[in-house]
């Protein structure tokens, strides 16, 4: 039957080709076009319309994405439908398209097997497929014999590097596939060729002494594989390389010293990560063009070559984790001689073997420098004070020495700084009160040395700091209550101290910490209740102090929290049932106090080996395990726990999620040049060093199955990262696509320079150069976990007994919390002007409707497509035009939904109906009859009196938000402010 159609078709298709060939263009020929036909064919989802323009009432040579020959008309002669969502398999008819000089399907997602009749084309001479997910082997492509650019990079290719490939080749792209083998030797037969690239693949064996041949390669990036060896002799004779990476390999050896002659034209030098020892050849300051070396993580000897003040365009030189030493003035002769270097922006010398003082030429490095890593050497004496010249710095580490003196209040002036790193040192003395004037800073680590005095309050002064960590040091008196006002606060450390006092209710409103560690101090009185509204807290230790009264019933609150260790103080009373219904605890420490009563017997009280409660007087019952006596028969009221369930819906703040998406193109110039990682040496969980080997690592060489979304100018994978495992979101820009570039500058320095509460976190940023050596830039965010507004909002009727509902109360305060967060990007952000940007927008709001959160893989289906539509302003459907209006129209649409309980993609919204105008026509007298009707119920059941007054304003201001003029629109900063006073008027009410 299905067959029976098929053909039908077909001959209708074919009789229709033959009227038009014949009316239009008798002498053409058809074949081509059928070709074509097929090829369509094989795409299973064009969700942006690509191959709109593909039918038979039009000429094929017209089609989107083909060109014909001039000279014979009837034959396609390139094919480039780079990157428009397409899925599906590449059709073999492919190969009977004779005169194809082109042909370009880069960016797709095509999967199956390259068809191997590709290797007819004769005539091909640049075949592109990167960057889609195709499979099985590379097709001989041998006969092609004027190909002179095959790209295949970013795919899932097996099997072994052909060993024949046309002798016209100049760029060979493998990169990113799961190849195996070796690189052949035959590949010198290509002599023209000019870029080779094998990275990221699992190659094995050396490289090949026959590459010597390539006297026109300019490029050899073969990184990331399981190379080994010594150092190729054949890359000496390639005196026309530029780019050179052997990263993340296991060659060993040591570099041949005549390395910097025999490669007089290099600039980028990358070796790190392999097993190399002995010295660093001084001959590489003859390649005076180099700006980048990487000859981190291996086994380098001997000192830092004096010379390396004749690179006068160095901009990155990673020289961490060797065995570099300097002992006297001598060997610290490079640093004097770096002055020279006036492009310098990344320098590390971290886990080496510097010893001493550093020179005060340190004060004479370039003026761009922004990161300084000097880490985990020998270093000892005063903070070098030639540091204060280096006004730029955005990163300075110094932990892990042997420092002495006190900390220089000049710190305070590097009012850049983000990240100051001087733990594991001896330095003495206050913490200097101008640290207040660093408003940039984002890390602040001085653990484990010798300071002392009280904490400033006006650390509370430091609008983006999020971590705040001086443990193990003499620090005395109280915390101040100024750092829980910090708004971006995540992490505070101030355990081993004399620390006293009470710990401040203030701390709950500290609504973003994650991690309190304040164990071992004098801490005393009582716990804040206001601590259970941290909700967002995973780590507590009030351990070893000297705490009193009881245990507050709100921690019951804390939903997020993972480790609870209140253990070693003077607390009173019974264990709250509440913490019982904490569903992630996986470890609460209670010994060693007098806590008395029934122990509750939910939750983590169920795991005996999860719980510590040993050394209490008064415990009795809870669960078996825990071995305790029987409790003396009481009344109980069980009845209670049945509501807390329900109250217990946790939303994600995956909702505003979309704002960092939203934060978009800031009108933001920065300088052309390139800046190179800012990245961290690893030393330790809580530094993780971000490369794009790193990157590579933990998205398996960016495979597609760790892909989560993709949007106009970036891709975004999760990965777990670090070595705590935590799993973050990884988006990669794709820097070839205009725009790009400036919206990961204006992405990254919105969100550098923007810290809400109510945004997500970066985690930070990795400008590098690629496998490829191509410029590579990727932010790096805290992975949120899976997003079920939409779940929440949509399923109806939970199996279990009432439906399954968010009520009003939380839906207030869910867009309190986002119009918050916008208003602040807004408005408050040191007038920068923000818009949202109309593709991204629509990928964020489906984190809304998947379970893979941070944005969807489906977003190329048309579903996503359709998703956007029914979220973006109506001017910028037209002409794309981007304001902070859009933004606001973009919020009253989820607003409206939020409240309506209806997509506005749902069905009913079609010719020029829509949720703004649904609204619009029931407002205000009809709210009732569009409103949820799960908060109709909610109404019902409560006590509110104000409840349609309530609904009434809330839509009215989805009204204001979605005028189609976006200048009748409200702003930002009167939504919230209604928002704020709407939610009181609730509270009041109720
Ligand atoms: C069309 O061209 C192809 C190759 O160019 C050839 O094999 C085929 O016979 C031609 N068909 C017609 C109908 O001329
Ligand atoms: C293919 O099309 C893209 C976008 O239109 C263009 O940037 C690219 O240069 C084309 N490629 C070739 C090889 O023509």
């Amino acid at each position: 039957m299905t067959k029976l159609t098929a053909t039908v078709q077909f001959v209708f298709v074919l009789m229709a080709c033959c009227t038009h060939v014949v009316i239009c263009s008798p002498s053409a020929n058809y074949t081509d076009m059928l070709s074509l036909l097929d090829f369509k064919k094989g795409i299973s989802l064009d969700p942006q319309q690509a191959l709109r323009s593909w039918n038979v009432s039009t000429r094929f040579c017209s089609w989107e994405g083909a060109m014909c020959s001039v000279k014979n008309p009837g034959h396609v002669t390139s094919l480039n439908l780079t990157n428009q969502g397409l899925v599906g398999q590449i059709s073999p008819s492919l190969g009977n398209l004779t005169f194809l000089k082109i042909l370009v399907l880069s960016a797709n997602s095509f999967s199956g097997e390259i068809p191997m009749s590709l290797g007819r084309l004769h005539r091909l001479q640049i075949l592109s497929l990167t960057n889609n997910t195709l499979q099985g082997q590379i097709p001989a492509l041998a006969n092609c014999s004027n190909l002179t650019g095959l790209y295949l990079g970013w795919n899932q290719l097996t099997g072994q590097i052909p060993v024949n490939f046309p002798s016209r080749l100049q760029e060979l792209e493998l990169q990113a596939n799961n190849l195996t083998g070796t690189i052949p030797a035959s590949l010198a037969n290509t002599t023209k060729l000019q870029r080779f690239s094998c990275a990221k693949n699992n190659i094995e064996g050396s490289i090949p002494n026959e590459l010597a041949n390539l006297l026109g390669l300019q490029a050899l990036m073969v990184g990331l594989n399981k190379l080994s060896g010594q150092f190729p002799q054949a890359i000496l004779n390639l005196s026309n390389l530029v780019s050179l990476s052997i990263s993340f390999c296991n060659f060993s050896g040591v570099i041949p010293s005549s390395v910097g002659t025999s490669l007089p034209n290099l600039q980028l030098f990358e070796i790190g990560d392999n097993i190399f020892h002995g010295h660093i050849p001084s001959s590489l300051t003859n390649a005076s063009e180099l700006n980048d070396i990487d000859m981190s993580r291996n086994k380098f000897t001997g000192v830092v070559p004096s010379s390396i003040g004749r690179l006068s365009q160095l901009s990155w030189l990673n020289l961490e984790f060797n065995e570099l030493q300097a002992s006297n003035k001598q060997d610290w002769k490079f640093m004097d001689s770096l002055a020279n270097c006036t492009e310098l922006r990344i320098f590390s010398v971290q886990s080496n073997l510097l010893a001493g003082q550093v020179p005060n030429s340190v004060g004479n490095l370039s003026i761009q420098l922004q990161d300084l890593y000097m880490g985990i050497n020998q270093l000892s004496g005063d903070f070098p004070s030639g540091i204060a010249n280096l006004r730029n710095l955005i990163a300075l580490s110094l932990l892990g020495n042997n420092f002495t003196s006190g900390l220089p209040e000049w710190l305070g002036t590097l009012n850049r700084l983000q990240r100051l790193l001087l733990f594991s040192n001896f330095f003495t003395g206050p913490i200097p009160s101008s640290f207040s004037n660093l408003s940039q800073l984002v890390d602040l680590y001085l653990d484990w040395n010798q300071l002392n005095g009280y904490m400033p309050p006006n650390l509370g002064k430091l609008q983006m700091l999020e971590v705040l960590s001086i443990s193990s040091n003499n620090l005395h008196g109280s915390i101040p209550k100024e750092i829980f006002a910090i708004p971006t606060i995540a992490k505070i450390s101030l355990s081993f101290n004399n620390l006293h006092g009470p710990l401040h209710a203030d701390i709950g409103n500290a609504k973003q910490l994650i991690y309190l560690q304040i164990s071992s101090n004098n801490l005393s009185r009582e716990l804040p209740s206001s601590l259970g509204n941290c909700e967002s807290l995973e780590h507590i230790d009030l351990s070893q102090n000297s705490f009193s009264g009881s245990i507050p019933a709100s921690f019951g609150n804390i939903s997020s929290i993972k480790m609870l260790n209140l253990s070693h103080n003077n607390l009173t009373g019974s264990i709250p049932a509440s913490l019982g219904n904490l569903q992630i605890l996986e470890d609460l420490d209670l010994s060693f106090n007098n806590l008395r009563g029934e122990v509750p017997t939910k939750g983590i009280f169920k795991n005996a080996t999860a719980v510590l409660i040993d050394s209490n007087q008064g415990l009795c019952g809870g669960p078996l395990d825990l071995h305790l006596l029987a409790c003396p028969i009481m009344h109980s009221d069980s009845s209670k726990h049945k509501l807390s369930v329900l109250l217990k819906v946790v939303i994600p703040l995956v909702i505003v999620l979309l704002l960092v998406v939203v934060i978009s193109v800031f009108l933001f110039q920065r300088r052309k040049q390139k800046t190179k990682a800012i990245s961290l040496p690893s030393f330790g969980r809580e530094f993780p060093k971000i490369s794009y080997g790193d990157l590579a690592r933990a998205t398996h060489g960016f495979a597609t199955s760790y892909l989560i979304g993709q949007g106009r100018y970036g891709s975004v994978y999760q990965g777990k990262l670090f070595q705590d495992e935590k799993l973050v979101a990884i988006k990669v820009f794709k820097l070839g696509t205009r725009g790009a570039k400036k919206s990961f500058i204006a992405e990254c320095n919105a969100l550098r320079n923007v810290r809400h509460r109510n945004l997500v976190h970066i985690l930070t940023a990795c400008s590098s150069i690629d496998a490829n050596g191509n410029d590579f830039k990727a932010l790096i965010y805290e992975f949120m976990p899976r997003g079920d507004l939409h779940n929440l909002l949509y399923s109806i009727q939970d199996s279990e007994g009432p439906s399954y509902f968010i009520p009003l109360a939380q839906r207030l305060s869910i867009l309190v919390d986002v119009s918050e967060a916008l208003a602040y990007l807004h408005h408050n952000h040191q007038g920068t002007i923000i818009h949202s940007h109309v593709g991204d927008f629509g990928l964020a709001r489906f984190k809304f409707d998947t379970a893979t959160s941070f944005v969807d893989s489906s977003s190329t289906s048309s579903i996503a497509l359709r998703g956007t539509i029914g979220y973006i302003a109506p001017e910028c459907a037209a002409d794309g035009q981007l304001s902070t209006a859009t933004d606001v129209y973009s919020f009253g649409v989820i607003l409206l939904e939020i409240f309506i309980r209806r997509s506005p993609t749902d069905d009913m919204f079609k010719d020029g109906m829509s949720i703004a105008k649904l609204a619009e026509i029931n407002l205000p007298n009809n709210v009732l009859q569009i409103i949820d009707p799960q908060l109709l119920q909610e109404l019902d059941h409560s006590e509110v009196d104000n409840g349609t007054q309530i609904l009434q304003s809330v839509l009215s201001i989805g009204l204001c938000c979605t005028k189609t003029s976006p200048n009748e629109r409200i702003n930002m900063q009167e939504v919230a402010a209604k928002l704020h006073e709407i939610q009181e008027a609730y509270l009041r009410g109720n």
